[in-house]
């Protein structure tokens, strides 16, 4: 499932692509759901004005700035905060899900993951919803992932039922995964759970 086709260099040696960068933003926490359900991480993502879930990020133009210097631009404007990528955080690259077979797309989207304290994850939710300049623009809102999983339902598996942008269904599950933030069972319970909801 992981995208992994495209090195660094290799996107960025591409002419006539664009660019977008989009990160995850996470951190551990205590907290419980309803006092009794252990949540374990917090993970950011948001609705966007198109009634898509995606990650926070957008298009960066490499020719202007870097890519890491193009996110953090991304998530003044949408976060309200600013915060340092660096290449560390660079876990891929990959050339978008294309509209049709015959003609590949032209937009490369590169993932990043930055681990937070929780303390500062709460704040970038504040800074989202209140001084961020795209709040109620392109962003409507960001959103936690819930992360567990129950029987009667609720929690990661009707969140994965929901409309995703692009690849970003994906970058989210292979990074529960990559990052240990889910165990891999549960998250293939609620991947099959996910597929059956609307059906
Ligand atoms: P504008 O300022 O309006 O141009 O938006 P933006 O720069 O914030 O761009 P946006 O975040 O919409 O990302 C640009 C393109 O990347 C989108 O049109 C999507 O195709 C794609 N995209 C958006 N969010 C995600 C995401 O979370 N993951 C992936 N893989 N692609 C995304
Ligand atoms: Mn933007
Ligand atoms: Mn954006
Ligand atoms: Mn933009
Ligand atoms: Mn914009
Ligand atoms: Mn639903």
């Amino acid at each position: 499932m992981a995208c992994g086709q495209l090195s660094r260099a290799e996107a960025l040696a591409c002419s006539g692509c664009r660019h977008a960068c989009h990160v995850m933003l996470y951190s551990d926490t205590e907290s419980q759901l309803f006092g009794k359900i252990p949540i374990r991480h917090i993970i950011l993502m948001q609705m966007r004005f198109d009634g898509l879930l995606g990650f926070p990020g957008g298009l960066v133009n490499p020719s202007k700035e870097t890519l890491e210097a193009g996110l953090s631009r991304e998530l003044l404007e949408e976060l309200g905060v600013a915060l340092p990528i660096s290449i560390e955080d660079h876990v891929d690259s990959c050339h978008a899900p294309a509209s049709s077979p015959s003609s590949p797309s032209r937009l490369i989207t590169h993932f990043y993951v930055k681990k937070m304290e929780e303390e500062q994850i709460k704040e970038v939710e504040r800074a989202a919803a209140s001084t961020a300049p795209d709040h109620g623009q392109e962003v409507l809102g960001m959103v936690r992932v819930p992360l567990y999983t129950r029987k009667g339902g609720g929690g990661l598996a009707p969140f994965l039922s929901h409309s995703f942008i692009g690849n970003a269904r994906s970058q989210l599950v292979d990074s529960l995964l990559r990052f240990n933030l889910v165990a891999p069972e549960e998250l293939h319970r609620a991947l099959t759970h996910s597929l059956k909801i609307h059906s």
